[in-house]
């Protein structure tokens, strides 16, 4: 199956050489595409020269810096236009190894979307800080919970897609700018029906860069949340009532 692995930058220059080096080594297979918002630090000169010398790795670029979301979304219509079966969503920053890649596109065989997952037995983090843990936790609880996802990492980034379940998405509908995109995403593929499985990963905190996680961007995943499980929630009631009203 063609497979496209997309790593979203925004200032990540001491870490998108070893991670695509450990990509290239691990799944030789898979083309690259980086999607750079115009990093002050030169990341997107750094990915033109890496596509100049391997034709397998690509380069998007895009004018600012949009959100995760943005960068996805382009990413995923970037690769399905040239034909792609396959799209991996991967960080640039070595949180996910790519050496774990396979173990996860082993199972897009029987799923439309493969999550790695810190949070299912197998899974782990490694330096990651105290406070990031529990906000992880606390979201992907609130968010199973109020969504009625049986996902337990709703916002994990490492993560298979197949093109089909792509396909049936309207990508255009998408609002969510932050990592919130990762559970619009989730709820989107199970409220198609979509098969999920997680697979156990070990999620390894960066060592040099800086995280892009703001409040603004827990805010906001916070809000969608509500506002999609209260939605989902006023129209079961909805559709009970009225079965109730006709008898
Ligand atoms: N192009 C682009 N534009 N890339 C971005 C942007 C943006 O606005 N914001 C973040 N990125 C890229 C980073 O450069 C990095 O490669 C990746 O997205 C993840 O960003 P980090 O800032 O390192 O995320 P994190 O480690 O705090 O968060 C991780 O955990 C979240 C919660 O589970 C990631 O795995 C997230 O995907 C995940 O939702
Ligand atoms: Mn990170």
């Amino acid at each position: 199956m063609k497979t496209l692995t997309i790593i979203p930058t925004f200032n990540e220059i001491d870490t998108i050489p070893i991670t695509v080096r450990r990509l290239r080594q691990a799944v030789p297979h898979s083309d690259v595409l980086i999607v750079d918002d115009n990093s002050p630090d030169g990341t997107g000169d750094y990915a033109d020269r890496l596509a100049a010398r391997d034709e397998q790795i690509h380069v998007l670029h895009r004018e600012t810096k949009n959100g995760l979301g943005g960068a996805y979304i382009a990413g995923f219509r970037w690769g399905m236009e040239r034909g792609y079966d396959v799209l991996v969503e991967l960080d640039a920053d070595g949180s996910h190894q790519p050496e774990q890649l396979p173990e996860l596109l082993d199972m897009i065989d029987e799923a439309d979307l493969v999550i790695g997952s810190r949070w299912v037995p197998g899974g782990a983090v490694v330096n990651w800080p105290v406070h990031r843990e529990i906000i992880s936790r606390l979201g992907s609880l609130y968010s199973r919970t109020l969504l009625g996802l049986r996902v337990r990492d709703v916002t994990a980034g490492f993560r298979v897609f197949r093109r089909t379940i792509l396909e049936s998405i309207d990508l255009d509908a998408i609002e969510s700018v932050g990592y919130g995109f990762q559970v619009d995403m989730t709820f989107r593929v199970a409220g198609l029906r979509g098969r999920i499985v997680e697979v156990p990963i070990t999620f390894v905190e960066r060592t040099m860069g800086e995280s892009k996680m703001n409040s603004g961007i827990v805010l906001e995943a916070m809000t969608n949340v509500t506002k999609w499980g209260l939605t989902a929630r006023a129209r079961t009631l909805t559709r009970r009532a009225t079965g109730l009203l006709r008898g």
